[in-house]
Parts: structure tokens; C-alpha cells; sequence
């Protein structure tokens, strides 16, 4: 069932702070697993209905994320080549930097988040693994002055399904961003189409959790008022449930 509610701008740190990442800092999950990459795949043979190339089918859990690892990892060769280091917005529990670290492509990652808990289990997983250059600390994207939003002033930055929670404030947000004048910005979002068929009922779960579906049309509306210049704008059909597909959209600041 959909969860329904107007989503104001204190939600979704409540949502992943108090919930989703202190349960998972509380149970110390990645104590569970052998290896980062066991971590990653979540080892898991149950069986689940997913979207694979904009298949649908039954696959076991870890086959799903091991195709989301491969996807993530081609994602940054493609659009973060050249870069030594990364940066993701919204960084949760460091799934994501996680999955890059093991490809090996980049000598620095970073995690900036919210969430203190989000926080603390990232920094835990990567003390438990042993892992070098890979390092979390706290931002809100929501706050101008921030002083986290200097790191990423001439870096690659990315964010995951972060922006579409931030609904209430995302022109302020991608403005904060344009401001601290990363290199290049790379978007993983789910921005439903409307005119989809195959997107009506990610459009609809949108809806009902009041996600932002807009980050494409400010975008664009950055750009024509000469902020930004977008490189590249991909749909994507994955999600480990039958809606909820991202978009991959690409972009730098102008230079004056
Ligand atoms: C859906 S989770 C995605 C986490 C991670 N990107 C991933 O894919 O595993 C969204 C994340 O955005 C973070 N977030 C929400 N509002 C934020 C804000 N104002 N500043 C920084 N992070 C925020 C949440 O705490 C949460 O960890």
C-alpha cells in the first residue's frame, strides 16, 4: 500500500534518521557479512519481482543488486571519467560510495548526509571493512551556508534517490549547489513520466508520497536562465520493485 502525506521539508530526516538508518546502525548489519561485496549484494536468495532493462521478472535478491552494482559502476565510467574523486549528496548509509569504492575508479570518495545515524553506520561499515579514502560527514542541502558545501566546489558530485524526497526545497537545494560550483553534477532520480505506461504507477506512488517529480523541469529552467549547462538526460528501467525507475541526468555549472 502507498503511504500517503504531504511531505514537508522536516520529513525526510525523520524518515531515514529515526527509522531506516538507526535501525540499521542498531542491528550493526554489515557485521553479518564476510566481505564489503556480500555486504553489497545482501546475499540473499529470496525471490522478488524487479525491473531489469525494462524487464519485468523474478529474480533472487542478490541477483538484482548485482545488476544495480554493474549499473551504477558503468553509469561513472561513462560520466565520471577523468575525476579522481566522488562525491554523493544524501549519502544514507554508503551503499552507493560503497559500490564505487569497489570498482576502484576513484582514489577519494565522500559522503556528505543529514542523517547522524546514516552517518555513523557508513563510517562503521567502512572502519569494519578496512577501508581507505572513503569518509562521511554531515550537510543539509536545504542550508546556503553550509560549510560542507565547500568540499564539493570543483569536484564530481552526485546524488541517489536524495533530491525527490526534497520536494518542499529542491530549487533552493539545486540552487545551493550551482552556488558551491562543483565540476559536474550527476542526478540518479526518479523523475516519472507521465505519458508511460510502464511509468503511470511510479507516477502514482509519487504522488501519493508527494516526491518531487519536478528536478527535470528546474533543471531546464536553470539552464535557460544561463546557470547550468545539461550534457545528458537517460532514462533508466531498473528498481527492485515494478516502479520507481531512475533518471540520469547530467550537468555543470556555467562558467562566467
Ligand atoms: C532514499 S535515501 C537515499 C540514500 C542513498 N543515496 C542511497 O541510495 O542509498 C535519501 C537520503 O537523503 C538524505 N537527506 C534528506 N534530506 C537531506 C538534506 N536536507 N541534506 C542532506 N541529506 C538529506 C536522507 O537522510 C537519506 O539518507
Amino acid at each position: 500500500m502507498y503511504q500517503c502525506g504531504r511531505r514537508s521539508s522536516k520529513l525526510p530526516s525523520i524518515e531515514y534518521d529515526g527509522q531506516n538508518w538507526k535501525q540499521y546502525l542498531l542491528q550493526a548489519k554489515w557485521k553479518r557479512f564476510k566481505s564489503l561485496h556480500e555486504l553489497l549484494l545482501e546475499e540473499n536468495d529470496h525471490i522478488q519481482t524487479s525491473i531489469i532493462e525494462k524487464e519485468i521478472v523474478r529474480v533472487r535478491t542478490k541477483e538484482y543488486y548485482r545488476y544495480r552494482m554493474h549499473a551504477l559502476q558503468s553509469f561513472f565510467r561513462k560520466y565520471g571519467n577523468g575525476f579522481d574523486e566522488v562525491y554523493e549528496i544524501g549519502s544514507g548509509a554508503g551503499f552507493n560510495l560503497f559500490t564505487l569504492y569497489e570498482s576502484k575508479q576513484f582514489k577519494k570518495l565522500h559522503g556528505l548526509e543529514i542523517s547522524e545515524n546514516g552517518i555513523e553506520a557508513s563510517k562503521q561499515t567502512a572502519h569494519y571493512f578496512k577501508l581507505d579514502n572513503v569518509y562521511f560527514s554531515k550537510i543539509d542541502l536545504r542550508q546556503e551556508n553550509d560549510p560542507s558545501f565547500k568540499l564539493i566546489t570543483n569536484k564530481l558530485v552526485f546524488s541517489y534517490y536524495c533530491l525527490e524526497q526534497l520536494k518542499k526545497d529542491l530549487s533552493i537545494v539545486i540552487d545551493n549547489i550551482i552556488k558551491a560550483r562543483p565540476s559536474r553534477v550527476i542526478h540518479i532520480e526518479p523523475v516519472p513520466l507521465k505519458n508511460s505506461l510502464l511509468e503511470l504507477n511510479s507516477y502514482f506512488y509519487s504522488l501519493a508520497r508527494d516526491y518531487s517529480r519536478n528536478l527535470t523541469k528546474e533543471l531546464e529552467k536553470k539552464q535557460q536562465q544561463g546557470l547550468i549547462n545539461i550534457l545528458n538526460m537517460e532514462k533508466c528501467y531498473y528498481a527492485p520493485t515494478i516502479r520507481h525507475f531512475p533518471t540520469i541526468i547530467v550537468w555543470e555549472p556555467r562558467i562566467f
